[in-house]
């Protein structure tokens, strides 16, 4: 039997900005059961929610005050228990984001650890009479001075987020308790956030600087020894369970470190961030982490496959606004090997988010950047430019149900307003016409869904050629062969007789033995 996850292609949930559900502005879970019928009729298979637990929301809910509980802005534990239900009723699995690298500082733990110095959970966290030089991932020093006890906290994000001392095996009992939990409540698995960062040098040697990059080579602060036999455990003790999953985010672009963490014993899959995140479009480069992430992978090993997510610019902003462009993209990610991640409003083709004001931002990270490039003396206008350069709010904005606007989101939150600029750009107007992009996705997830050789096959030929990616996909049933030309001309096709049409983006009817710029099909051919 083929494990559930190694066919599922993934929803990521932004909690607040997915579906109000009782009007108070804020995505909760009563608004995603109210719109599973959506997803179920797009074809995902499982959710992948952001944190969802009480919070302040320094860094939306990735700063979690209380591991047992669901926060009141989404709703109660039996809202969160009816999704469950309902979701698993209609045949889609619901994976949850957990942090255990760092809690909030609001947490009793954190409260009572920095109470005292001889306090039993003191070293539950890092701390340290002197600061080393390690920044945080946000921006400026990774310390904070507590003046309760004279002594600097290590926290790897914003100061509100602390980190948690992996090294204390208290820690770990902890942590273990509340993946029991919520594995309990029926969760079918975890997305562990910045899992790569829970060991950090024991002798908090310095960073060195990265003069091309011009900045902080983290060398000490993540993939520390013993991180690997701690993943260990925690797929050990999660795998106890029957069926459930574990995708880790593992902040690296080397593949080399990447594959330690998934495959036999560890993580069911990480990330690859070398090709989700890639900045600009660059069909050369995506076909050489594909192919390189093919060739350093072992047969246990499986790889992920996105472009978008909360924390990054959505892809069709990213990579130029093209819509046939951005088709060709879903399809790669939708055909290629490997577990996919849509990020939800992509399948509409939502767009970024830039604010002209300062005032509208919340992001941690798009703030942080903009008090850094003042005080390094910007003007205002330049640190602007520079906090949405670092602001992920850009792909925070609610979905877009309707042509009305942020249905179902008050104006009390005026970040999330976005001009209304491109109509179409909603649920309403795009679910009865068939040339939309949510009709393409539906297309795309149902062709998989009907072919086991794009979930699950074997690539037969994965070339490149002058901007056009290709690949065959085959399994003991099937051959399917996907062509995305990337490039802005015409390619003459050279298909056996006996292929079948299943897809072409942009033509209807391709007898010209073409395929378009920009476009992608998808054929059938003899085994
Ligand atoms: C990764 C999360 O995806 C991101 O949103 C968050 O800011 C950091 N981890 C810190 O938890």
């Amino acid at each position: 039997m083929v494990e559930w996850w190694k066919q599922s292609v993934f929803y990521e949930i932004y909690m607040p900005s997915f579906k109000d559900g009782n009007g108070d502005g804020i995505g909760d879970f009563s608004g995603i059961t109210s719109k599973l019928d959506y997803l179920k009729e797009l074809g995902i298979d499982g959710l992948w929610l952001t944190p969802f637990y009480p919070s302040p929301k320094v860094d939306n809910g990735y700063d979690i005050a209380d591991y047992y509980e669901i926060d009141s802005d989404y709703g109660t534990m039996e809202d969160f228990e009816l999704l469950i239900k309902e979701a698993h009723q209609g045949g889609i699995k619901v994976i949850a984001d957990l942090v255990l690298n760092h809690t909030s500082s609001e947490h009793k733990w954190f409260k009572e650890s920095r109470s005292n110095k001889d306090h039993p959970k003191r070293d539950w966290y890092i701390w340290r009479d002197e600061p080393n030089n390690w920044e945080s991932f946000f921006g400026d020093t990774a310390w904070e001075y507590d003046q309760v006890t004279n002594q600097y906290y290590y926290h790897a994000f914003a100061k509100e987020q602390v980190d948690l001392n992996w090294a204390n095996p208290d820690v770990k009992e902890a942590m273990f308790d509340v993946m029991k939990f919520w594995l309990e409540k029926g969760v079918d698995g975890f997305r562990l956030d910045v899992i790569n960062f829970l060991k950090v040098n024991d002798r908090f040697i310095d960073n060195p600087f990265d003069a091309d990059k011009n900045e902080q080579n983290h060398l000490y602060d993540k993939d520390q020894e013993g991180i690997l036999t701690i993943i260990e455990q925690i797929a050990e003790f999660v795998h106890q369970y029957p069926d459930k999953f574990l995708v880790g985010e593992v902040g690296s672009e080397d593949i080399g470190i990447l594959k330690q963490f998934s495959g036999l014993g560890k993580l069911d899959v990480v990330f690859n961030f070398n090709i989700g995140s890639i900045e600009k479009f660059d069909a050369g480069r995506l076909f050489e982490q594909l192919s390189e992430t093919e060739k350093a992978y072992d047969e246990h090993q499986v790889p992920t496959l996105f472009f978008s997510s909360h924390d990054m610019s959505r892809f069709i902003s990213r990579f130029g606004g093209d819509e046939d462009r951005a088709k060709a993209v879903a399809a790669l990610m939708l055909t290629a090997k490997g577990v996919p991640f849509l990020y939800f409003g992509d399948e509409i083709g939502m767009r970024d988010w830039i604010t002209d004001d300062i005032e509208k931002m919340k992001d941690v990270q798009g703030l942080m950047g903009y008090k850094l490039a003042l005080e390094a003396g910007k003007t205002a206008e330049e640190a602007l430019a520079i906090a949405n350069e670092k602001s992920r709010d850009k792909s925070r904005t609610p979905m877009r149900w309707n042509a009305s606007g942020n249905v179902g989101f008050s104006d009390a939150e005026p970040w999330i307003t976005i001009p209304n600029d491109a109509m179409k750009v909603n649920v309403a107007e795009q679910e009865n016409d068939p040339a939309s992009m949510l009709s393409f996705y539906k297309k795309l997830l149902h062709l998989r869904k009907e072919h086991s050789a794009l979930r699950l096959g074997e690539y037969e030929e994965l070339r490149y050629d002058e901007g056009m990616i290709s690949y065959i996909k085959k399994d003991h049933s099937e051959r399917i062969r996907v062509l995305l030309n990337f490039s802005n001309q015409e390619r003459v096709l050279n298909v056996g007789n006996d292929a079948v049409l299943l897809l072409a983006t942009k033509q209807e009817s391709p007898e010209s033995g073409r395929i378009l710029a920009n476009e992608a099909m998808l054929i059938k051919e003899g085994l």
